[in-house]
């Protein structure tokens, strides 16, 4: 693979190849001895045209503490606000010689039109409601490392399905690692024919949390929701929102998720959020930057004249 646009079309043993690299930066990034740079001499753009603070961040640092020369271009600052297209954004970057692109953006697709344009390889970084590939990788590094496998895992997402390319990319990652996978959603936030992707559906939060492994948490996309029913929140939260009360229908041990942004009060409780033993959500910023580190690594292997995917 040259670009990481997506965890569709990856195999299983290549998910499992990333998540190993992504492990061995682990302990570099909490002992942070002699760094390792070598992208050292490479430019790395990030380019975001939607807002963002862990997957810009956690890119940034990645590439930094690999030695790359890191830019960022936001796209509020930049000249797509006096009407440059996608494509000729993309062209200007390449014209730059970067050799990796990070790419945000708000239409699905978007990224992989961007990648057919360019010579370097591009990281999906979140497009629209399609994909969020280094999401998906830092979830399932999250839950191999707290429930020592993914393998039978019941993992349970929850919240806004429908706009959701965080859930689209673990549902790819966790069914392709054979976790069982549920999502729950109010009818209006659930994806038509869900299951066709090897998941099952309930409209019941209480009844999907029985014998929870994992329970992962989405936001109320309301930025995407223009024009379509936006629940009010309160009335989400008595349905949807994880409490103490409602997180107790999981295992005893089950852990709890969340990408980020959290509103909490609405999707899930502080008490929740914060719990200290049921937690993962700073762990899963902290796996951010070790697959970020690996993604950038495996993907800059060939132009770096080393072997690439497993
Ligand atoms: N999880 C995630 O993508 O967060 P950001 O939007 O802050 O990058």
């Amino acid at each position: 693979h040259r670009h990481l646009t997506g965890i569709e079309g990856l195999q299983p043993h290549e998910i499992a190849f990333l998540l190993d690299e992504a492990e061995g930066w682990i302990a570099a990034n909490r002992e942070r001895g002699t760094p390792d740079k070598r992208l050292a001499g490479l430019t790395q753009i990030n380019a975001f045209f939607e807002n963002s603070t862990r997957t810009l961040l956690s890119f940034e640092i990645a590439g930094k503490r690999l030695g790359a020369d890191v830019v960022n271009m936001h796209a509020a600052q930049s000249s797509v606000k006096k009407g440059e297209t996608l494509i000729d954004t993309a062209m200007t970057l390449n014209a730059m010689r970067a050799d990796v692109i990070v790419i945000r953006h708000m239409s699905s697709g978007a990224v992989r039109l961007i990648a057919d344009k360019v010579d370097c390889p591009v990281l999906n970084a979140g497009d629209g409601r399609h994909e969020h590939p280094t999401q998906a990788l830092l979830d399932a590094l999250t839950i191999r490392r707290r429930r020592g496998t993914i393998h039978n895992q019941r993992v349970v997402i929850c919240g806004d399905v429908l706009h959701s390319r965080v859930a689209r990319s673990n549902i790819l990652a966790l069914t392709a690692l054979a976790a069982e996978v549920r999502v729950c959603a109010p009818s209006t936030l659930m994806p038509p024919a869900i299951e066709r992707m090897g998941v099952t559906p309930f409209i019941d939060f209480d009844a999907a949390l029985e014998g929870a492994d994992v329970v992962m948490m989405l936001r109320l996309q309301t930025e995407r929701m223009a024009g379509g029913y936006v629940p009010s929140t309160r009335e989400y939260h008595l349905r949807y929102g994880l409490t103490l009360k409602r997180l107790a229908r999981a295992k005893a041990d089950a852990l709890v998720m969340h990408p980020g942004p959290m509103n909490r009060g609405v999707e899930i409780d502080s008490n929740v959020a914060d719990h200290a033993e049921r937690s993962a959500i700073t762990e899963q910023v902290e796996m951010g930057v070790a697959v970020r580190m690996a993604c950038l690594d495996v993907l800059t292997r060939r132009s770096r004249g080393v072997e690439g995917w497993a």
